[in-house]
Order: C-alpha cells, then structure tokens, then sequence
C-alpha cells in the first residue's frame, strides 16, 4: 500500500464511507444502542471531549494532518460563483459535489431577482409568516412550487431537513408506522425519531421486503407513511414508484418522497418521480423538495392537497409555527430558479448528457438519468 491509499484507508475505517451509517447518523430501523462508558472521576461525562465522536474527530485529523500524504479536502473555501470548477485557495479545482445542478445560482435573472427583493424587503422575513414575516415573495414562491409540481399546493420553510423533520413528526405519533428505505435520508430517519411512531427500515429498494413489513405492521398501527427517496442522494439510484403506489394503496397508508435530487432533475421537464414514471404527480401524497438543490437557493418544501397544505401552514411546527419564514431574498432567488426551470427544459437534458458522459466515462453502475452518479474515475467533459 502507498502511503496514500494508507491514508485513505484509515479514513474510510473512520468516517464509514463505505459501510452502512451508525443508527443515530442515519437510516438503520433499529433505535440507536446505549453507549457505554467508563466514568471517570476527574473528568465529568458533560465535557464534550468525552462524546464518543470526538475520538473520531481527533483521528480524522490525524490522518490529514501532519506529514499525511492526503489533503484535507473538507470546508476548503471558494471564492467566485458555484460551477463545474470553483476557485480555492489551492487554485481551480472541478467539482464534483455541488448541487446546483442546473447552473441557475449564477444565472443574471436569478441573481437580479435576489438583488431586487434585497433593495426592496431587506435582508430577512422579519418574524415568523403568521405574525408580520408574510411578503409578496413567499406566495408567489409556493405558487410557482404547486405548478413545477403539479400539486394543489405548496409550503416553503427554512430548510429542507426541518421540512422533513417537522413534517413526519407532526404527522405521526406514538400509535402509527413509519417504513422508510434503509437509504432513506437522515432527515427523514429523524422525523420518525421525533415523531415517537414505530419506525421499521426496509433493504434499499426491496418491496418484497417492504410488502412483507407492512403486512405483519401495518394491522397494529392507527396510521403508517411509506417513506423513500425520489433520487437517492448517496447512490442516485431510483425507487419503483408505481409500485409504491400499489403497496401504498393496499396498506392504506400516506406515501412520502423526498425528492430533494429528483426535483430540476428527473423527467423530461425536470417534475421529478411522477414525470420519470409518467405517472399524475398527485398519486403521491406528500411530495417533499428543497430550494438548496437545483433551485439555487436556500429553504425546503412540502407540496400536496390544498388541506395537507393548510393544515401544515398553520399547526406543523418548524415549518411556519415557530421558526422564521425564508428571507424574501432566498424566496425571490428559488422563484426566479423555478419559473426559468419551467420554460426552458433543456438545462434538464444538458443535466442528464452531462451525467451520462460522466457515467459513461467512469466505473459506475448509474445509468445518466440523474444528477448523482457514482464517480470511481476517468476523465469526462461537460458540456
Ligand atoms: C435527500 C435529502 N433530503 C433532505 C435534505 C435536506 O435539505 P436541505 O439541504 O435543504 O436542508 C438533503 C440535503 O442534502 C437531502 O439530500
């Protein structure tokens, strides 16, 4: 071994690149294991050094630091605007990681959209919706999610991740069933936390496995949600929607698909899930999106029933009870990002060349249709 692939090695052993997520990080159906420690007497269990993760922390930087033949690639800072390269204080580096996968965060129109509510609202919402936070922006937002959508309606919160939290955990509680994928977002995995409702994994992609489930739980539970991703985030594969559909059906249960990478980015017009598959994007009963992906912006959004909608708006808290509205300048940028998404389709086709190139070019087993791809090496050129 090389002292590089030495180095990457023990990075892999300490971060878990590689290997299922710890309970607590990530998708495991199983509730986290106690952890057990010594206690010391000199030094109290409340100093945080003594939090398992900081041994790891204090590892990782080991293996980077020093005379580490791996740099760190971590919180490296750009300067300039988000693209194929960015500029770092290492020089111009290709990126491999970003997420405005449809170019729109630099794009004239976005960024004098922003600049035009900046000028006119300032820089925040200035309260909470309900009571004085509430501009021109944030409506036209949720309107303009509803038709990319093809939803009745739509509800845009600070982030994505509190979206997905409040969400599950507003529409679950102790006496219900929430099965998710076992590569289901972390967000997601802690909505079911919170929500304290029985919360069961099914193997990535399996609806054998997820059938079998829901027939042995689904009985005991008062309500259940069938949880997935449109795009998986970490391996950009797809899930079955038709059969989701089915399953959900048969069950009786909500079906929730978070579809942070698959909004801007699957289907010809870049609708998501329901356009891939063809299918009425209202079959699906809680579409979940975020603005910080392709929508060049900040921020997180549920979009359903004009009820589910309502009910979210006025009493699921985190998303507008007790959290600030987005700033109108986030709201005027996502805006601008999905009214160009709308008329001009084609940034979805150049998406997908450029993914296929990327796919083809590299050892992967993605097939180009989406944004997440798996990337082992090769050189590949974008378009
Ligand atoms: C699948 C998925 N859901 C939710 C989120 C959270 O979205 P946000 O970044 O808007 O908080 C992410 C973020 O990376 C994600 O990948």
């Amino acid at each position: 071994m090389t002292k590089s692939q030495d180095a990457l090695a023990s990075l892999r052993a300490l971060t878990g690149v590689g290997r299922a997520p710890p309970a607590h990080h990530g998708a495991g159906g199983s509730p986290p294991a106690p952890v057990s420690e010594t206690r010391e007497t000199t030094v109290p269990l409340t100093d945080f050094t003594k939090l398992p993760d900081y041994g790891v922390l204090r590892r990782m930087r080991a293996v980077f630091g020093g005379d580490s033949a791996l740099p760190n690639l971590y919180f490296i800072p750009r300067s300039g605007t988000m693209g194929a390269r960015i500029e770092t204080p290492e020089g111009s580096k290709v990126l491999f990681s970003g997420y405005d996968y449809l170019g729109l965060s630099r794009d004239p129109r976005v960024v004098a959209a922003t600049k035009d509510a900046l000028d006119t609202y300032g820089t925040h919402a200035g309260a909470a919706r309900m009571v004085g936070g509430e501009t021109r922006l944030h409506g036209e937002l949720e309107e303009s999610l509803a038709r990319l959508t093809g939803h009745e309606a739509a509800v845009v919160g600070v982030s994505g991740y509190a979206i997905n939290v409040s969400v599950i955990s507003y529409l679950l509680g102790k006496n219900d069933l929430l099965v998710h994928d076992s590569m289901m977002h972390n967000s997601g995995v802690m909505g079911g936390v919170q929500s304290g409702a029985r919360r069961l994994a099914f193997p990535h992609n399996d609806y054998v496995a997820l059938e079998r489930i829901l027939t042995e739980n689904r009985p005991r539970a008062e309500r259940a949600m069938i949880l997935v991703e449109g795009a998986y985030s970490m391996d950009g594969d797809l899930p079955d929607l038709p059969r989701l559909i089915a399953l959900r059906d048969k069950h009786q249960c909500w079906l929730m698909v978070d579809e942070a990478h698959s909004y801007g980015v699957l289907g010809t017009t870049g609708r998501g899930l329901a356009e891939h598959w063809g299918l009425d994007p209202r079959l699906v009963d809680i579409s979940m999106g975020t603005l910080s992906k392709s929508l060049a912006s900040c921020g997180g959004f549920i979009a359903g029933s004009q009820v589910l909608v309502d009910l979210l708006r006025t009493f699921a808290p985190g998303i507008l009870m007790y959290s600030t509205g987005i700033s109108p300048a986030n709201a005027a940028a996502a805006r601008a990002a999905v009214e160009i998404l709308l008329v001009e389709p084609e940034r979805v086709a150049r998406l997908r060349r450029n993914s296929a190139a990327a796919a083809s070019s590299a050892a992967t087993t993605s097939s180009g249709k989406r944004a997440v791809i798996w990337l082992i090496n090769g050189p590949f050129q974008c378009q």
